[in-house]
């Protein structure tokens, strides 16, 4: 790719199904809005909702009009900022979230060299990541704020479950848990075990062989794996809350809305969209030492298929990275 060109290169696809749809063309790079960041893009990530949105399983929401671009989160470069309010300039070194526009066909995507975005939704990456592990980091990390410091309100001592430990959130909320002086237990597949303990986990649990009932009381429930959602809640102790952050059935979306009227705890679903504030939080976070990248993985943009596969066959350990430059 010319960085002097108006073209850049981008992953798109042009109807649904599996990760072989993927295509990485050139297409016209974007250009900035007033409010709004050109961003070159050095590192993307694959998360399980590209993944999702791929297969069709979400067509009645994500329509017909292709092709569609992919991909939610990246570190890359300011190449223009306009008049940033907040001081951000060329060169600064940044990393985000796109706002997720499900149903816009012509909706951008990060897997590609260049996004537009407004500078609300950015914030400097920090200086100790490359941008292979600041784009690792920089969803889930988010993801995981959010749902423990921002929902959940996690305080110190309390003891915390997450389901889905060894995957990109869980790998980022087992390392914020401890850092929040929580009690951490954490589920995940059993050749994960120690790597669940290195990340902070006081407790670690094989996932296929821990029988839900067996398991003690917990005040923050964190669910990545969006299945058995009632043995879970009846885990939660007197001042328990559930978040469930995978809907893996329209089942599920109803026990979202049926725990809201039927008994004392809650299973609260959200979506998160991160903003400036929290990817700088985030940051903050890495600067203190109190969370680390996890790269499972890293391919060249052009085997976005691959690494797609790789997400959706599972087993692996924090998150499958897009270089898109090398870097
Ligand atoms: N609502 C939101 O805003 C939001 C934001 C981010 C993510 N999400 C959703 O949250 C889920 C997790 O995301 P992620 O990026 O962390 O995915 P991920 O990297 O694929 O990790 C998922 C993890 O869950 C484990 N797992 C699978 N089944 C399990 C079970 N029954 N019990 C415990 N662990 C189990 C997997 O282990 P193995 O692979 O070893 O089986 C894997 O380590 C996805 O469904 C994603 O779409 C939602």
């Amino acid at each position: 790719m010319n960085s002097a060109s108006n073209t850049m290169r981008a992953a798109e696809f042009d109807g649904y199904g599996p990760a072989s749809v993927m295509q990485v063309r050139v297409v016209p790079r974007p250009a900035p809005a007033p409010g709004e960041a050109l961003v070159r893009v050095h590192a993307s990530t694959v998360n399980p909702i590209d993944t999702i949105v791929r297969s069709g399983v979400l067509k009645w929401r994500t329509g017909k009009v292709f092709p569609k671009r992919i991909g939610i989160d990246f570190a890359g470069e300011i190449v223009d900022a306009g008049s940033d309010p907040r001081g951000l300039k060329p060169g600064d070194r940044v990393w985000g979230v796109m706002p997720l526009e499900l149903e816009k066909g012509e909706g951008q995507g990060s897997a590609a060299d260049y996004v537009t975005i407004s500078t609300s939704r950015l914030a400097k990456s920090p200086a100790a990541l490359d941008f292979v592990q600041a784009a690792a980091l920089s969803s889930v990390g988010a993801v995981a704020i959010i749902a423990l410091v921002d929902k959940a309100r996690l305080q110190a001592g309390e003891r915390l479950l997450v389901r889905g430990g060894a995957g990109g959130v869980g790998s980022a909320a087992i390392q914020l848990g401890r850092q929040l002086g929580a009690h951490v237990t954490a589920l995940g597949s059993g050749k994960d075990l120690d790597f669940l303990r290195e990340l902070g986990a006081d407790t670690a649990l094989d996932y296929r062989t821990t029988d839900p009932n067996t398991l003690p009381p917990f005040d923050v429930i964190l669910d990545l794996a969006g299945t058995d959602l009632g043995a879970y809640r009846r885990r939660l102790g007197p001042q328990g809350r559930m978040y469930c952050l995978a809907v893996k059935s329209l089942g599920a979306l109803l026990y979202f809305q049926f725990s809201k009227i039927y008994g004392s705890k809650r299973v609260t679903f959200f979506s998160a969209a991160p903003l400036g504030p929290t990817m700088a939080a985030l940051a903050d976070l890495v600067d203190q030492g109190a969370v680390r990248a996890i790269v499972d993985s890293v391919y060249p943009l052009e085997d976005i298929a691959l690494a797609q596969a790789s997400v959706e066959a599972g087993g692996g350990r924090g998150k499958r990275v897009l270089a898109h430059t090398g870097a």
